[in-house]
């Protein structure tokens, strides 16, 4: 199964991704996970994104598509992949589109996260992330150990672009650019709505339903 997830800043994608993965059997492509890796490396492409990633604004698509073509190519994403946080202009979309043109590929499912601004604000003031593997945790999703992740016992920190000037910032970005990639792919009848208010739990399930993969909680 193909699937992208679309939503503003705070929505869950991230968190939703890291639970349905494991149910599909598909790995998690986030392109804003990636790109910190590469910072936190101090890589090339780290070195590129860096400044742009902590003012809260979009790095260049030629860098991002560039990205998703590669891991679209690789091994894991064989049987399919759940993308994060990618596409999130026109030119990420249509350069996709080619991507899986190219392979043979098609997008199954858009799940499009919906959560109010004030919510989104105040996740996104309250939320620590593992700078290894990545995991959110937030007021409502807090981690056993204050301060260490539950994966993997990293000292977790807070993303440089939670500071409330770069959300600000990056909810400028999705309603500019991203917001109205829910309309290009209504067209090709694959998006489904979803409300992301709620418990982590409750939202799997609705996002499990919308996908149609499985029946909820059956074997979790
Ligand atoms: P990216 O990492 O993709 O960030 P984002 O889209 O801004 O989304 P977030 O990761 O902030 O939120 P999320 O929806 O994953 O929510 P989460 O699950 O963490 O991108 C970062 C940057 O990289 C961009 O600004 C850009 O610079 C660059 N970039 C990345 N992709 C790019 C692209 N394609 N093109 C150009 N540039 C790109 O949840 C948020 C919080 O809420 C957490 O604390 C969590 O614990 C909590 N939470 C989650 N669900 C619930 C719930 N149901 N109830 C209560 N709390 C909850
Ligand atoms: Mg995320």
């Amino acid at each position: 199964m193909n699937v992208i997830f679309l939503g503003p800043p705070g929505a869950g994608k991230g968190t939703q991704a890291k639970r349905i993965i494991g149910r599909l059997g598909i790995p998690q492509l986030s392109t804003g996970d990636i790109l910190r890796k590469a910072v936190a490396d101090g890589t090339a492409l780290g070195k590129k994104a860096k400044a742009l990633m902590d003012a809260g604004k979009l790095v260049p698509d030629e860098i991002v598509n560039g990205i998703v073509d590669e891991a679209l190519g690789s091994p894991e994403a064989a049987k399919g992949f759940l993308l994060d946080g990618f596409p999130r202009t026109v030119p990420q979309a249509t350069a996709l589109d080619e991507i899986l043109q190219r392979r043979g590929r098609k997008i199954d499912h858009v799940i499009n996260l919906e959560v109010p601004t004030e919510v989104l604000v105040d996740r996104l003031s309250g939320r620590q992330t593992c700078p290894k593997c990545q995991t959110p945790y937030g007021k409502d999703t807090p981690p056993k150990r204050a301060g260490i992740c539950d994966k993997d016992g990293e000292k977790l920190i807070v993303r440089p672009d939670d500071m409330p000037d770069r959300v600000r910032q990056r909810m400028l970005e999705y309603e500019s650019k991203t917001a109205l990639l829910t309309g290009y792919y209504r067209k090709r009848g694959v998006v489904r709505a979803v409300d992301g208010v709620g418990t982590v739990d409750e939202v799997e399930r609705r996002i499990i339903q919308a996908l149609g993969a499985e029946r909820p909680g059956v074997d979790r």
